[in-house]
């Protein structure tokens, strides 16, 4: 997003608003999506609607309204994106009653979506209506220069999955946030000989652009903000000169640099997650945040819920955060820093202390 001005929510509204009234789009709006194939382009992200099945038809209210609202936005944006990623936990407990009504709501967005699976949407049946239905649960893509991964990467350690009696029971450990009873995620052998193979095709030039559901780095191991193999996948990655990890799970804005790999989390139409204690370094959490992050107050009800909208550039990632109860933010890799930074909030006295609620 480096000319014109970042489209917002509110600048989709209002240029649908001109548009109409005046059968004339800003320019610059247009400015900042149309550039030459392969130089630039931008995608939609919606993640985390987590929608809950009460019993018949009736589902929990508020977190429909979250996903509804998203995809009622995304129809207002013009020019439109070239897809959008919705990246997992569309569901609650992984029912197919809450994956069909998911689904429902997101045929309404007309440019294609590409799925991320979400241990919500995993544990029940281990995954089974989802690739019947949704998508596949690990592929790759090109699209414009750029070569995108999704991975599956709520995957865990078998003899926790037999630890269960029932799905239902195995579901309800997965979904709990705090749970010393639950088992980190990974992304296991079969996926990483699947990616060394994928990657292999492609030159270390090719920007890379990783979609994961849990972030793929070791945030907070007790809220399994956590991904047991992550060193593995990043050694995968380490050889190319641009790589982007982009995932959902945490439900914050969350943004890091590890060596060559920047990972950016998007924010969940549900609820928000407060940060863990982990962003404090404390000597027994990992990892060290080797970014500076503005930190928005997730325990409000709607702060840190939103959507937000990535930007590809010459291969670098810019993502544009709608903050339904904040102002908005634009993270954009800095080539001089050689990380994300935030755009607006960089200078040290415009800084947001972290936020303490528990
Ligand atoms: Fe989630
Ligand atoms: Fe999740």
């Amino acid at each position: 997003m480096s000319r014109g001005k970042p489209i917002t929510r509110r600048s989709f509204l209002k240029a649908t608003a001109a548009f109409t009234a005046a059968s004339m789009l800003p320019l610059k709006l247009v400015d900042v999506c149309w550039g030459k194939e392969g130089e630039k382009f931008t995608f939609g992200v919606i993640s985390d609607s987590h929608l809950t099945h009460i019993k018949g038809t009736k589902f929990v209210n508020n977190f429909d309204k979250g996903l509804q609202q998203a995809v009622a936005e995304t129809g207002l944006m013009w020019p439109q994106p070239d897809f959008i990623v919705f990246g997992g936990d569309l569901a609650q407990l992984g029912k197919k009653e809450e994956l069909d009504h998911g689904l429902e709501m997101l045929s309404k967005i007309e440019v294609p979506i590409k799925f991320v699976i979400g241990e919500h949407d995993f544990y029940l049946d281990m995954g089974r209506y989802w690739e019947e239905k949704v998508s596949k649960l690990y592929y790759s893509f090109d699209h414009k220069g750029v070569h995108f991964v999704v991975l599956n990467s709520i995957l865990t350690y078998e003899d926790w999955i037999k630890r269960w009696r029932t799905p239902e029971e195995r579901m309800l450990q997965m979904a709990r946030l705090d749970n010393p009873q639950g088992s980190p995620f990974m992304v296991g052998l079969e996926q990483i000989n699947w990616l060394k193979t994928d990657l292999s095709k492609a030159s270390h030039d090719t920007p890379i652009i990783v979609l994961s559901h849990s972030p793929l780095y070791k945030v907070f191991k007790p809220w399994n903000f956590w991904t047991d193999d992550a060193e593995v996948v990043q050694g995968l990655l380490r050889p190319f000169k641009k790589v982007t990890v982009l995932h959902g799970h945490v439900h914050q804005i969350l943004y890091n640099q590890i060596e060559n790999i920047s990972f950016q989390a998007w924010m969940s139409t549900a609820w928000p997650w407060p940060y863990p204690v982990s962003y404090n370094q404390k000597l027994n959490m990992v990892p060290k945040m080797t970014v500076f992050m503005n930190r928005a107050d997730p325990f409000h009800e709607r702060d840190a819920t939103g959507w937000s909208q990535v930007t590809l550039e010459a291969g670098r990632v810019s993502q544009h955060f709608d903050l339904w109860e904040n102002t908005s933010r634009t993270i954009a890799y800095d080539e001089k820093a050689g990380h994300f930074v935030d755009s607006q909030y960089q200078d040290p006295s415009k800084r947001i202390p972290p936020q303490m609620h528990y």
